[in-house]
């Protein structure tokens, strides 16, 4: 487990780049769906740079050395559906051999509280790094209940990695669990009446798929 809330703000050129075309509305479902893979990969990148290692014997075409691999019961991606899932293979990219868990939570429209209506989790669970994707935060609430869901199935070591947060969505998150850390793309200015992010981008599942 985390001792304590470590938040990770994007400061990489490449990664604001992305995020600005990504907000822009004339920017179609599939440079959308591109745009959020790769964001995933280079967010995936940086918050997976203290998974633990072990040195194996290798024999080089030279001679034998030690070198480090990745050790461990490794990685569990765990999307929060729908808009999760345009997450999934960016961080793929970078470890093939995780595991990889779905919640399923949507919002409701009128009262913005989260309803789960699915949970499938990679199993044992305890010792994996389990990375939670979705590219909102906004009020918070989807985030909160999928990583309580995780937690109550014994998941640890939590990373959640989201494109856009609103303060308000990050604030709940951090009061919920303070034992996780929190990667995010850009930290947005506010929520509005209808608690969708300012300015964001909009609705990220709708964009990704291609619905509305
Ligand atoms: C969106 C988004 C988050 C949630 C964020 O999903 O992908 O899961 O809203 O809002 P919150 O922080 O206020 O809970 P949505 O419920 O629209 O479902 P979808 O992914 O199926 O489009
Ligand atoms: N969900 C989205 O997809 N966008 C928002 O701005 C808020 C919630």
């Amino acid at each position: 487990m985390y001792e304590s809330n470590e938040v990770f703000i994007n400061d990489h050129p490449l990664i604001k780049h992305k995020i600005t075309r990504l907000r822009d509305q004339s920017t179609g479902t599939s440079e959308f769906r591109s745009l959020v893979g790769e964001i995933s990969m280079l967010m995936g990148y940086e918050a997976l740079r203290d998974l633990p290692v072990e040195d194996i014997e290798v024999q080089t075409p030279i001679e034998t050395c030690k070198s480090p691999i990745i050790s461990g019961r490794k990685l569990a991606i765990v999307p929060i559906l729908r808009a999760g899932l345009g997450m999934v293979d960016g961080i793929l990219a970078l470890v093939p051999n995780a595991k990889v868990g779905h919640i399923g939570i949507y919002r409701d429209e009128i009262t913005h509280l989260p309803h789960e209506y699915y949970c499938k989790l990679p199993s044992p669970i305890e010792e994996r790094v389990i990375v939670v994707t979705d590219p909102m935060l906004a009020t918070g609430g989807s985030a909160v209940d999928a990583i309580s869901q995780i937690k109550s199935h014994g998941g640890m070591k939590i990373k959640f990695m989201c494109i856009i947060a609103a303060p308000e969505g990050l604030k709940k998150l951090q009061k919920s669990h303070p034992d996780i850390q929190i990667y995010i793309g850009c930290l947005d200015r506010v929520l509005n009446k209808d608690a969708y992010i300012c300015p964001g981008l909009g609705d990220a599942g709708d964009r990704i798929f291609g619905t509305k």
